[in-house]
């Protein structure tokens, strides 16, 4: 992996995700080691993040790594009109990887074609966000004690939801049984549907969550992105089309976990938060260390 870009979660082969997973958790049991001292990485966060950036700035100093970068581009020469192309071509002269989310889809890949150092995608619009999807997989695995055959719903914004975009090419190489559970505006656009169809992977769409959910391994649940709608009334209409609540859960397998990139606005009721199925804090912990591994993998430091 050293010196690959991060862009889209094919970028990385099957063996390679479960490189990540395994040095995920060695830095889990020892989370402090001194091996990216002298690197200097760059968080470049064109679009508002609290779990990426933060957790990938934790990754870096807990392994004695220097950040540079911004949260508002509003403060940098962007706000002149300085291009992307230019201000990557710069960030590229000062820092060892670049760690970038965006608003537009594609501007990670062209970020990659432009960048003297590695590009990892922290999400950009609608398209990917490949590292949320490597912490995904770390703690389905650590609660599932597998990655292979297992029955995932993904429920909510499935057309602009990056996570779940990212979540279903990972997973569509372990044998997975995906439920698609949307409102009829939300749905999964064909191109992941196709894909999956050439896989051979069984599918089920439908807008009834209570419908199937004593089959799940996991729920994973997403927020209606307002940021994402161009017309508000749309939004309006689908904000609040799914609520998970406590007592929906009964009756469901006791290893079954409810996962979230997070953040969540109304989609998983708090009644759920003490729930044992809850898993979504623990998943936002995991980041820390997934985030480790995928910097010491591509820095070529382990
Ligand atoms: N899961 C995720 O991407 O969260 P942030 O937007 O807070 O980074």
């Amino acid at each position: 992996m050293k010196n690959k870009n991060l862009v889209s979660i094919t970028d990385f082969s099957k063996e390679e995700y479960l490189r990540i997973l395994e040095l995920a958790a060695e830095f889990e049991m020892k989370p402090r080691q001194d091996i990216l001292r002298g690197y200097v990485i760059s968080t470049l966060f064109f679009e508002p993040s609290t779990r990426t950036r933060l957790s990938f700035e934790t990754a870096i100093n807990g392994l004695g790594g220097r950040v540079i970068g911004f949260t508002d581009s509003g403060a940098t020469s962007t706000a002149k009109g300085e291009t992307l192309y230019d201000t990557i071509k710069m960030v590229s002269n000062y820092a060892d990887l670049i760690v970038m989310r965006h608003p537009l889809e594609g501007s990670a890949k062209l970020a990659s074609e432009i960048s003297s150092v590695p590009i990892v995608n922290a999400g950009d619009g609608a398209n990917q966000h490949p590292t949320q999807t490597l912490l995904d997989m770390y703690s389905i695995q650590k609660t599932q004690g597998t990655l292979d055959g297992l029955k995932i719903f993904m429920v909510g914004d499935l057309k602009y939801g990056r996570t779940v975009h990212s979540l279903l090419m990972a997973m569509s190489r372990f044998n997975t049984t995906f439920y698609f559970i949307s409102p009829e505006e939300l749905m999964l656009p064909a191109v992941y549907k196709l894909h999956l169809d050439k896989m051979g992977l069984e599918y089920h769409e439908g807008k009834d969550l209570a419908e199937f959910l004593p089959e799940a391994d996991i729920i994973y649940m997403t927020r209606v992105q307002q940021e994402r709608f161009t017309d508000p009334i749309e939004y309006e209409r689908v904000k609040n089309a799914y609520v998970l609540r406590r007592n929906m859960l009964e009756g469901t397998r006791e290893t079954m976990k409810v996962l979230h990139p997070l953040p969540r606005v109304n989609e998983i009721h708090t009644d759920v938060d003490d729930s044992p199925h809850a898993y979504y804090f623990q998943q936002a912990r995991n980041g820390v260390f997934v985030r480790m591994a995928i910097l010491s993998a591509i820095l070529g430091v382990k």
